[in-house]
Protein backbone atom coordinates (compact mmCIF):
# COMPACT_ATOMS: atom_id res chain seq x y z
CA UNK A 1 0.00 0.00 0.00
CA UNK A 2 1.24 3.05 -0.73
CA UNK A 3 1.80 6.12 1.79
CA UNK A 4 2.55 8.78 -0.59
CA UNK A 5 0.63 12.39 0.61
CA UNK A 6 -0.68 14.50 -2.55
CA UNK A 7 -0.83 17.55 -0.95
CA UNK A 8 -2.32 19.98 -3.58
CA UNK A 9 -3.09 17.42 -6.83
CA UNK A 10 -4.97 14.55 -6.99
CA UNK A 11 -5.78 13.39 -3.71
CA UNK A 12 -4.73 9.53 -2.84
CA UNK A 13 -7.14 6.74 -3.51
CA UNK A 14 -7.12 3.30 -2.04
CA UNK A 15 -9.91 0.95 -3.54
CA UNK A 16 -11.04 -2.31 -1.18
CA UNK A 17 -14.55 -2.59 -3.26
CA UNK A 18 -16.11 -6.18 -2.32
CA UNK A 19 -15.11 -8.48 -5.40
CA UNK A 20 -18.39 -9.80 -7.54
CA UNK A 21 -17.74 -13.68 -5.92
CA UNK A 22 -18.44 -11.18 -2.39
CA UNK A 23 -21.52 -9.33 -4.18
CA UNK A 24 -22.83 -12.57 -5.54
CA UNK A 25 -22.69 -14.44 -1.93
CA UNK A 26 -24.61 -11.26 -0.79
CA UNK A 27 -27.20 -11.53 -2.83
CA UNK A 28 -27.80 -15.26 -2.69
CA UNK A 29 -28.10 -14.88 0.96
CA UNK A 30 -30.39 -11.60 0.65
CA UNK A 31 -32.90 -12.82 -2.14
CA UNK A 32 -33.32 -15.88 0.40
CA UNK A 33 -34.21 -14.34 3.13
CA UNK A 34 -38.22 -13.51 4.06
CA UNK A 35 -38.72 -11.04 3.29
CA UNK A 36 -36.25 -10.39 0.25
CA UNK A 37 -33.87 -7.82 1.27
CA UNK A 38 -30.07 -6.78 0.19
CA UNK A 39 -27.50 -4.33 1.83
CA UNK A 40 -28.34 -0.77 1.28
CA UNK A 41 -24.86 -0.43 -0.47
CA UNK A 42 -25.57 -2.21 -3.14
CA UNK A 43 -27.84 1.07 -3.90
CA UNK A 44 -24.81 3.33 -4.51
CA UNK A 45 -23.02 2.25 -8.04
CA UNK A 46 -22.08 5.39 -9.84
CA UNK A 47 -25.45 5.83 -11.23
CA UNK A 48 -26.96 5.37 -7.53
CA UNK A 49 -24.57 7.86 -6.44
CA UNK A 50 -25.73 10.34 -9.22
CA UNK A 51 -29.13 10.07 -8.01
CA UNK A 52 -29.29 9.97 -4.43
CA UNK A 53 -27.64 13.41 -5.00
CA UNK A 54 -30.84 14.46 -6.39
CA UNK A 55 -32.91 13.16 -4.09
CA UNK A 56 -31.04 15.39 -1.74
CA UNK A 57 -32.18 18.10 -3.92
CA UNK A 58 -36.04 17.47 -3.68
CA UNK A 59 -38.06 19.61 -1.87
CA UNK A 60 -39.99 16.97 0.08
CA UNK A 61 -36.07 15.51 1.48
CA UNK A 62 -35.19 18.31 3.52
CA UNK A 63 -32.65 16.02 6.01
CA UNK A 64 -30.01 17.08 3.89
CA UNK A 65 -30.58 20.76 3.40
CA UNK A 66 -31.08 20.67 7.40
CA UNK A 67 -28.27 19.04 8.35
CA UNK A 68 -25.80 20.90 5.67
CA UNK A 69 -26.98 24.40 6.90
CA UNK A 70 -26.67 23.17 11.06
CA UNK A 71 -22.84 22.13 10.03
CA UNK A 72 -22.46 25.62 8.72
CA UNK A 73 -24.01 27.45 11.44
CA UNK A 74 -22.12 25.40 14.45
CA UNK A 75 -19.06 24.76 12.53
CA UNK A 76 -16.89 26.65 14.95
CA UNK A 77 -18.49 25.13 18.21
CA UNK A 78 -17.83 21.59 16.29
CA UNK A 79 -14.28 21.91 16.08
CA UNK A 80 -14.00 23.72 19.48
CA UNK A 81 -15.44 20.46 20.68
CA UNK A 82 -13.93 17.90 18.50
CA UNK A 83 -10.24 18.97 19.39
CA UNK A 84 -6.97 17.74 17.09
CA UNK A 85 -7.18 14.94 15.35
CA UNK A 86 -8.03 13.32 11.51
CA UNK A 87 -11.45 13.41 10.40
CA UNK A 88 -12.92 10.15 9.38
CA UNK A 89 -16.38 10.50 7.05
CA UNK A 90 -17.73 7.04 7.32
CA UNK A 91 -19.54 6.82 3.86
CA UNK A 92 -18.82 10.49 2.59
CA UNK A 93 -20.49 10.34 -0.76
CA UNK A 94 -19.91 13.88 -2.30
CA UNK A 95 -18.32 14.88 0.68
CA UNK A 96 -20.37 18.23 0.65
CA UNK A 97 -20.47 18.45 4.41
CA UNK A 98 -17.22 18.44 5.66
CA UNK A 99 -16.37 21.73 4.09
CA UNK A 100 -16.88 23.58 7.08
CA UNK A 101 -15.71 21.51 9.39
CA UNK A 102 -12.55 21.65 7.97
CA UNK A 103 -12.36 25.20 7.67
CA UNK A 104 -12.99 25.46 11.56
CA UNK A 105 -10.32 22.83 12.73
CA UNK A 106 -7.03 23.79 13.43
CA UNK A 107 -4.80 21.23 11.55
CA UNK A 108 -7.37 19.76 9.55
CA UNK A 109 -6.75 16.53 7.84
CA UNK A 110 -9.48 14.23 6.08
CA UNK A 111 -10.09 10.77 5.08
CA UNK A 112 -13.19 10.04 2.95
CA UNK A 113 -14.95 6.46 3.17
CA UNK A 114 -17.22 5.26 0.84
CA UNK A 115 -18.62 2.45 -1.23
CA UNK A 116 -18.95 4.11 -4.57
CA UNK A 117 -15.37 4.55 -6.30
CA UNK A 118 -15.88 6.65 -9.16
CA UNK A 119 -18.37 8.98 -7.07
CA UNK A 120 -15.58 9.49 -4.25
CA UNK A 121 -12.53 9.78 -6.72
CA UNK A 122 -14.60 12.94 -8.01
CA UNK A 123 -16.00 14.10 -4.63
CA UNK A 124 -12.34 13.75 -2.98
CA UNK A 125 -10.91 15.96 -6.39
CA UNK A 126 -13.20 18.50 -6.07
CA UNK A 127 -12.79 18.73 -2.19
CA UNK A 128 -8.76 18.96 -2.37
CA UNK A 129 -9.41 21.99 -5.36
CA UNK A 130 -11.95 23.73 -2.29
CA UNK A 131 -9.10 22.93 0.33
CA UNK A 132 -5.96 22.62 -1.46
CA UNK A 133 -3.50 22.74 1.87
CA UNK A 134 -5.90 19.76 3.55
CA UNK A 135 -4.32 16.44 3.60
CA UNK A 136 -7.05 13.71 2.09
CA UNK A 137 -7.09 10.17 1.04
CA UNK A 138 -9.99 8.44 -0.03
CA UNK A 139 -10.93 5.13 0.44
CA UNK A 140 -13.40 3.02 -1.00
CA UNK A 141 -14.65 0.00 0.85
CA UNK A 142 -17.53 -1.38 2.98
CA UNK A 143 -17.23 0.60 6.01
CA UNK A 144 -19.48 -1.79 7.91
CA UNK A 145 -16.89 -4.87 7.17
CA UNK A 146 -13.87 -2.84 8.10
CA UNK A 147 -11.94 -4.91 10.27
CA UNK A 148 -9.24 -2.35 11.52
CA UNK A 149 -8.72 1.30 9.01
CA UNK A 150 -5.48 0.68 7.01
CA UNK A 151 -2.32 1.98 8.21
CA UNK A 152 -1.57 5.34 6.46
CA UNK A 153 0.31 8.59 7.83
CA UNK A 154 -3.40 10.72 7.76
CA UNK A 155 -4.45 7.60 10.20
CA UNK A 156 -1.83 7.84 12.81
CA UNK A 157 -2.79 10.13 14.97
CA UNK A 158 -6.17 10.99 16.90
CA UNK A 159 -9.56 10.10 14.57
CA UNK A 160 -12.13 12.31 14.72
CA UNK A 161 -15.69 10.08 13.34
CA UNK A 162 -17.79 11.95 10.92
CA UNK A 163 -21.30 9.58 9.98
CA UNK A 164 -23.68 12.46 8.95
CA UNK A 165 -27.01 12.18 7.05
CA UNK A 166 -28.35 9.99 9.24
CA UNK A 167 -26.89 6.80 7.43
CA UNK A 168 -27.18 4.79 10.67
CA UNK A 169 -30.56 4.38 9.59
CA UNK A 170 -30.21 2.47 7.17
CA UNK A 171 -29.01 -0.62 9.56
CA UNK A 172 -31.17 -2.31 11.87
CA UNK A 173 -31.11 -1.95 15.61
CA UNK A 174 -29.23 -4.76 16.05
CA UNK A 175 -26.53 -4.03 12.80
CA UNK A 176 -26.86 -0.27 14.56
CA UNK A 177 -24.69 -0.97 17.68
CA UNK A 178 -22.84 -3.89 16.11
CA UNK A 179 -21.41 -0.72 14.18
CA UNK A 180 -21.18 2.00 16.59
CA UNK A 181 -19.26 -0.99 18.55
CA UNK A 182 -16.75 -1.00 15.40
CA UNK A 183 -16.54 2.14 14.93
CA UNK A 184 -15.12 2.28 18.25
CA UNK A 185 -12.34 -0.04 18.02
CA UNK A 186 -11.59 1.65 14.36
CA UNK A 187 -10.94 5.11 16.14
CA UNK A 188 -9.34 4.12 19.22
CA UNK A 189 -9.92 4.97 22.54
CA UNK A 190 -9.54 8.83 22.20
CA UNK A 191 -11.19 8.80 18.95
CA UNK A 192 -14.95 10.28 19.33
CA UNK A 193 -17.48 10.42 16.82
CA UNK A 194 -20.00 13.01 15.32
CA UNK A 195 -22.85 12.03 14.14
CA UNK A 196 -26.33 12.84 12.19
CA UNK A 197 -29.33 11.76 13.40
CA UNK A 198 -32.21 12.09 11.72
CA UNK A 199 -36.29 12.02 14.30
CA UNK A 200 -39.08 10.44 13.78
CA UNK A 201 -41.76 12.73 11.87
CA UNK A 202 -45.13 13.04 10.51
CA UNK A 203 -45.93 10.31 8.19
CA UNK A 204 -46.95 12.11 5.49
CA UNK A 205 -43.43 14.21 5.30
CA UNK A 206 -41.46 11.23 6.28
CA UNK A 207 -43.63 8.80 3.05
CA UNK A 208 -42.68 12.40 0.93
CA UNK A 209 -39.28 12.36 1.54
CA UNK A 210 -38.63 8.56 0.36
CA UNK A 211 -41.40 8.95 -2.73
CA UNK A 212 -40.89 12.55 -3.68
CA UNK A 213 -43.15 13.81 -6.61
CA UNK A 214 -40.21 13.76 -9.11
CA UNK A 215 -39.78 10.23 -8.99
CA UNK A 216 -36.05 10.19 -8.13
CA UNK A 217 -36.33 8.23 -5.00
CA UNK A 218 -38.50 5.17 -7.07
CA UNK A 219 -35.36 5.50 -10.18
CA UNK A 220 -33.16 5.18 -7.48
CA UNK A 221 -34.14 1.90 -6.06
CA UNK A 222 -34.55 0.53 -9.77
CA UNK A 223 -31.54 1.53 -10.43
CA UNK A 224 -30.46 -1.70 -7.91
CA UNK A 225 -32.07 -4.06 -10.44
CA UNK A 226 -29.86 -2.06 -13.77
CA UNK A 227 -26.97 -2.39 -10.99
CA UNK A 228 -27.67 -6.51 -10.39
CA UNK A 229 -28.34 -6.99 -14.35
CA UNK A 230 -25.55 -4.80 -15.35
CA UNK A 231 -22.64 -6.17 -12.50
CA UNK A 232 -23.27 -9.58 -11.60
CA UNK A 233 -25.79 -10.86 -14.69
CA UNK A 234 -28.84 -11.23 -13.24
CA UNK A 235 -32.25 -10.94 -15.53
CA UNK A 236 -34.44 -8.60 -13.63
CA UNK A 237 -37.27 -7.11 -15.36
CA UNK A 238 -37.71 -3.08 -14.37
CA UNK A 239 -40.98 -2.78 -15.62
CA UNK A 240 -42.42 -5.65 -13.61
CA UNK A 241 -41.59 -3.87 -10.27
CA UNK A 242 -43.14 -0.73 -8.69
CA UNK A 243 -41.39 1.32 -5.89
CA UNK A 244 -42.78 1.72 -2.90
CA UNK A 245 -42.34 3.93 0.33
CA UNK A 246 -44.28 2.96 3.88
CA UNK A 247 -43.70 4.42 7.27
CA UNK A 248 -43.53 1.18 9.71
CA UNK A 249 -43.90 2.89 12.83
CA UNK A 250 -44.03 -0.48 15.09
CA UNK A 251 -40.54 -0.56 13.75
CA UNK A 252 -39.69 3.41 13.58
CA UNK A 253 -38.28 3.15 10.07
CA UNK A 254 -39.40 3.78 6.44
CA UNK A 255 -39.20 0.89 4.55
CA UNK A 256 -38.62 1.08 0.61
CA UNK A 257 -39.12 -2.16 -1.26
CA UNK A 258 -39.66 -3.14 -5.09
CA UNK A 259 -42.87 -4.65 -5.08
CA UNK A 260 -43.24 -7.69 -7.68
CA UNK A 261 -46.16 -6.64 -10.13
CA UNK A 262 -47.07 -10.48 -11.02
CA UNK A 263 -45.82 -13.99 -10.19
CA UNK A 264 -42.78 -14.29 -11.61
CA UNK A 265 -39.32 -16.22 -11.87
CA UNK A 266 -35.51 -14.29 -11.95
CA UNK A 267 -32.77 -15.56 -12.72
CA UNK A 268 -29.55 -14.15 -9.89
CA UNK A 269 -26.10 -15.50 -9.21
CA UNK A 270 -26.90 -19.28 -10.80
CA UNK A 271 -30.48 -19.61 -8.96
CA UNK A 272 -33.95 -19.13 -9.61
CA UNK A 273 -35.57 -16.85 -7.52
CA UNK A 274 -39.49 -17.01 -7.32
CA UNK A 275 -41.51 -13.91 -6.83
CA UNK A 276 -44.91 -13.96 -5.83
CA UNK A 277 -47.57 -10.90 -7.32
CA UNK A 278 -47.33 -8.24 -4.32
CA UNK A 279 -44.28 -9.51 -2.94
CA UNK A 280 -41.16 -7.24 -1.55
CA UNK A 281 -38.13 -6.98 -2.11
CA UNK A 282 -36.66 -4.58 0.42
CA UNK A 283 -33.89 -1.95 -1.20
CA UNK A 284 -33.18 -0.46 2.20
CA UNK A 285 -34.93 0.37 5.58
CA UNK A 286 -34.13 4.08 7.60
CA UNK A 287 -34.57 4.05 11.06
CA UNK A 288 -35.24 7.29 12.88
CA UNK A 289 -34.44 7.59 16.34
CA UNK A 290 -35.52 10.48 19.23
CA UNK A 291 -32.29 11.63 20.69
CA UNK A 292 -33.11 9.78 24.21
CA UNK A 293 -33.53 6.55 21.77
CA UNK A 294 -30.22 7.03 20.27
CA UNK A 295 -28.19 8.06 23.12
CA UNK A 296 -29.35 4.21 24.75
CA UNK A 297 -28.48 2.73 21.49
CA UNK A 298 -25.08 4.61 21.82
CA UNK A 299 -24.89 3.62 25.27
CA UNK A 300 -25.39 0.26 24.80
CA UNK A 301 -22.43 0.49 22.42
CA UNK A 302 -20.07 1.94 24.58
CA UNK A 303 -20.48 5.42 23.60
CA UNK A 304 -21.54 8.60 25.95
CA UNK A 305 -22.75 12.31 24.69
CA UNK A 306 -20.61 15.18 24.89
CA UNK A 307 -23.04 17.41 23.31
CA UNK A 308 -25.34 17.77 20.56
CA UNK A 309 -26.83 20.31 18.43
CA UNK A 310 -30.00 20.50 16.66
CA UNK A 311 -32.00 22.62 13.99
CA UNK A 312 -34.56 25.31 14.86
CA UNK A 313 -37.65 23.04 13.82
CA UNK A 314 -35.80 19.82 15.83
CA UNK A 315 -36.15 17.37 12.69
CA UNK A 316 -32.24 15.89 13.56
CA UNK A 317 -29.22 16.28 15.61
CA UNK A 318 -26.11 15.91 15.56
CA UNK A 319 -24.38 14.13 18.18
CA UNK A 320 -21.11 14.34 19.87
CA UNK A 321 -19.90 11.22 21.50
CA UNK A 322 -16.95 10.10 23.01
CA UNK A 323 -16.04 6.22 24.51
CA UNK A 324 -17.81 5.67 27.88
CA UNK A 325 -14.62 4.10 29.48
C1 LIG B 1 -28.26 7.80 3.11
C2 LIG B 1 -29.41 6.25 4.47
C3 LIG B 1 -29.34 8.52 5.11
O1 LIG B 1 -32.21 6.94 4.73
O2 LIG B 1 -32.45 9.05 4.34
C4 LIG B 1 -32.82 8.53 1.04
C5 LIG B 1 -30.94 7.03 2.03
N1 LIG B 1 -32.72 6.52 0.35
N2 LIG B 1 -33.81 8.32 0.13
C6 LIG B 1 -31.89 7.97 4.15
C7 LIG B 1 -32.15 7.37 1.18
C8 LIG B 1 -33.73 7.11 -0.28
C9 LIG B 1 -30.69 7.94 3.20
N3 LIG B 1 -29.44 7.61 3.95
Amino acid sequence: MTSTLHRSGTPELLDLHPAAADMRQLVIEGLSQTPKQLPAWFLYDAEGSRLFDLICQQPEYSLTKTETALLEDQAQAMAAALGDGTLVEFGAGSARKVGPLLEALQRPAYVALDISADHLAQACARLQKDHPDVPMVGICCDYSQLEQLPSHPLLQQRRLGFFPGSSLGNFTTTAAETLLRQFRRLLGPDGTLLIGIDQPKATERLEAAYDDAAGISARFALNLLERLNRDLGCDFDLDQFRYQARWVAAASHIEMALISQRDQTVQACGRSWHFAEGESLITETSHKYSPEAFLNLAARAGWTSEARWSDPRNDLSLHLLKQAD
